[in-house]
């Protein structure tokens, strides 16, 4: 049976306290049901004061997860219906800013976390990388999604250039590279052919990559993202919902105040910023140790006060970090111990504390 029959069996399986089915309920009670993976979330209208409140949810709840496929069940419980998405309507004149559309994208990972930056080249892929499996060395399950449409670069990182996925069901599968799953428009088209595409051809590839593709869910999702604060931003914060964005920035003055600028975008569209990473900190010398502060100092660290957001911790400048991405194999799955390592384990430790208290 196809899983939209499935939930119709379920829904019509479901009666309210007096016997009656949930589904013969007028005005409809379920507003809404959207289905990825294991992953089903279901909008429900009831009044303020309605006693269903109490019982119904559970109850859903309870028959929803009948469903083999289904492990998870979020249930939303709204007064009113929610207004139609904006990607459909035409723009009103109404003076209230339109809510971004929200569907269930990524929703079975406990996590979903951005990392960007304002600048270009400071390390975000390095950084996206390398944290991932830092996490995942600490047991955690962990997907990257490669959303640098314009200049893919997890395939290259990963050694799994011009690599296609496989297909099943008509959905992409993930590539898995040292424990973690990864996808990148880099495995599906030729390299030199995304730098010509436009906002609405970014925005569908985003899309089709999140909807097409069989994400596997997990703890972290940690989603690569191009420099600045364009079109792949703004599709990533509508498509779905961000636990909060990690900026990347070197010490130097220019980049601080694009990853400021690209800190209050995330802001701007409510969504946390979870913490600076200072990357390219410092070079240290490996004959004598001297360290060298090749892009300035501690400039992340004034604008994390600048900010209100936390520090991450600083990554130093180093060859095996460099090297590990030409040659796709990236110094966090090797079993290297090195100052960037430890960096990169610390910086996965205070995003897991700053998630924790959250
Ligand atoms: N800590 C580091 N030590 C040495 N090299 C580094 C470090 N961080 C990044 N690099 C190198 O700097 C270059 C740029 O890094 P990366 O591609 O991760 O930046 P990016 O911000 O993702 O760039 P883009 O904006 O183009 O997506 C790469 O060659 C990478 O290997
Ligand atoms: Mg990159």
């Amino acid at each position: 049976m196809d899983i939209e029959k499935q939930f119709e069996a379920a829904f019509s399986r479901i009666t309210l306290e007096n016997g009656q089915p949930l589904v013969s309920v007028e005005p409809e009670i379920v507003h809404g049901c959207v289905v990825n993976n294991d992953f089903a979330k279901i909008t429900l209208i009831l009044a303020e004061d309605s006693p269903l409140r109490g019982s119904l949810p559970a109850k859903i709840e309870a028959e929803i997860k009948q469903i083999e496929q289904i492990e998870r069940v979020a249930i939303e419980v709204l007064a009113t219906p929610p207004k139609e998405n904006s990607s459909t309507q035409p723009a009103t004149s109404q003076n209230t800013p339109q809510q971004p559309q929200r569907t269930a994208y990524l929703q079975n990972y406990e996590a979903v976390i951005a990392v960007a930056s304002g600048k270009g080249g400071v390390g975000k892929s390095t950084v996206s990388l390398n944290l991932a499996l830092a996490l995942s060395k600490k047991g955690y399950k962990v997907s990257l999604f490669d959303a640098d449409i314009y200049g893919p670069s997890v395939p290259i990182m990963t050694g799994r250039r011009g690599e296609k996925p496989s297909v099943a069901s008509n959905r992409l599968i993930p590539l898995e590279s040292f424990g973690i799953q990864t996808l990148s428009i880099g495995n599906l088209i030729d390299e030199n052919d995304a730098v010509i595409w436009r906002g609405p051809m970014v925005h569908q590839a985003v899309e089709q990559l999140l909807r097409d593709t069989n994400w596997p869910g997990g703890d972290f999702m940690l989603i690569d993202m191009p420099p600045g604060t364009g079109d792949t931003q703004l599709s990533i914060s509508q498509l779905c919902e961000l636990t909060g964005a990690v900026i990347v920035s070197t010490p130097q003055d220019v980049a601080l105040i694009d990853a400021i600028k690209a800190a209050q975008m995330f802001t701007k569209v409510e969504i946390d910023v979870l913490g600076i990473v200072e990357n390219m900190s410092f070079f240290a010398c490996p004959k004598c140790g001297e360290e060298t502060p090749i892009f300035s100092q501690h400039g992340a660290k004034e604008a994390c006060t600048k900010i209100q957001a936390p520090f991450l911790g600083a990554i130093p400048i180093e060859l095996q970090v460099r090297k590990g991405g030409d040659e796709g194999k990236p110094i966090m799955a090797t079993n290297k111990v090195s100052s960037a390592t430890e960096s990169f384990n610390n910086i996965a430790s205070n995003l897991i504390n700053i998630l924790e208290e959250g």
